[in-house]
């Protein structure tokens, strides 16, 4: 984890409202993993006063450059909106645990919509390059919110909105239904979004039988530990975890979901 200023080298709407920032990643930064966060200090000032967390979307090894898709929705994604090429942002990462690919399933089954696009497209380019053939399955309201997308050939994207203006009409739970038996053969599944995204694609996963990790996008506060504003209730002992430093990512067996 390295706190630097990044340069922008590149800022462009993807969608309505939807944004994807480049920015150049040094080599002393750690090469960052699908489910792992940067996390952005936009004003030294006293407003927004918190730094933000966001999820990788992209990594380019060859030209140190990563990538966050963002939801501009309140002053700190406005004023990353605002950010040119060549602009530089205050940023820590990578911070947090990665999906963890399991040793026993082979075929990807990636979920994902709105803010939690960015990982689960960073996710399928990098299980790509591993030699597996993701399924990316995004949700979206409306195909104005499909955000423009550099995914790898061995990816095969299915988009559903829930209006039908594009894919699959209806959400991505629905559309995990349709999925034949064959398909669903040493599959594994990892998934961001809405909670309530979340929780189906868990309990569909587990009357599937199939492991699911969630990276969860919880509101975060301190983001280092230290105030709770984050935490989740688990079903194991720990009775609680703190999304910012046990997170993003967890398997979704041990969350309570309510
Ligand atoms: C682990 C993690 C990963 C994240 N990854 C991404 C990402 O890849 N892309 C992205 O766009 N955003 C992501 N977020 C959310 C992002 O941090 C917030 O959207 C951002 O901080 C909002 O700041 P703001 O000042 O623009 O809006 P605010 O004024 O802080 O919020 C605007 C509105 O959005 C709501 N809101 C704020 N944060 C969240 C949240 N985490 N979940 C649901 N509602 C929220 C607020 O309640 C408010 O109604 C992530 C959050 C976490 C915790
Ligand atoms: S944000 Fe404070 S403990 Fe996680």
């Amino acid at each position: 984890m390295t706190q630097f200023d990044a340069r922008v080298m590149e800022n462009r709407e993807v969608a309505q409202d939807y944004f994807e920032i480049f920015l150049e990643w040094p080599a002393p930064a750690r090469a960052p993993l699908p489910g792992q966060l940067v996390t952005f200090n936009v004003e030294k000032g006293f407003h927004p006063f918190l730094r933000r967390p966001f999820a990788f979307a992209s990594y380019d090894k060859s030209e140190r450059l990563v990538s966050v898709i963002y939801h501009r929705r309140g002053p700190a994604t406005q004023l990353i909106s605002s950010l040119r090429s060549g602009d530089t942002l205050d940023v820590i990462g990578p911070r947090g645990f990665a999906f963890q690919p399991p040793r026993d399933a082979d075929q990807p089954l990636l979920v994902g919509g709105g803010i939690g696009t960015g990982p689960v497209v960073f996710a399928a380019n990098w299980l790509a390059t591993k030699g597996l053939h993701p399924r990316l399955i995004l949700g979206f309201r409306h195909q104005g919110l499909f955000p423009a997308l550099t995914l790898r050939p061995e990816v095969e994207l299915q988009v559903c909105t829930d209006d039908g203006s594009l894919g699959f009409k209806g959400n991505v739970r629905a559309f995990l239904s349709t999925i034949q038996a064959s398909e669903k053969d040493n599959a594994f599944v990892w998934a961001c979004g809405p909670y309530p995204m979340l929780k189906a694609v868990h309990e569909w996963s587990q009357a599937e039988g199939l492991p699911c990790q969630v990276s969860v996008e919880e509101i975060m506060a301190c983001g280092v530990g230290a105030c709770l504003g984050c935490a989740v209730e688990t079903v194991d002992a720990r009775q609680m975890v703190r999304v910012c430093t046990e997170g993003p990512v967890f398997d979704s067996k041990v969350l309570k979901w309510t």
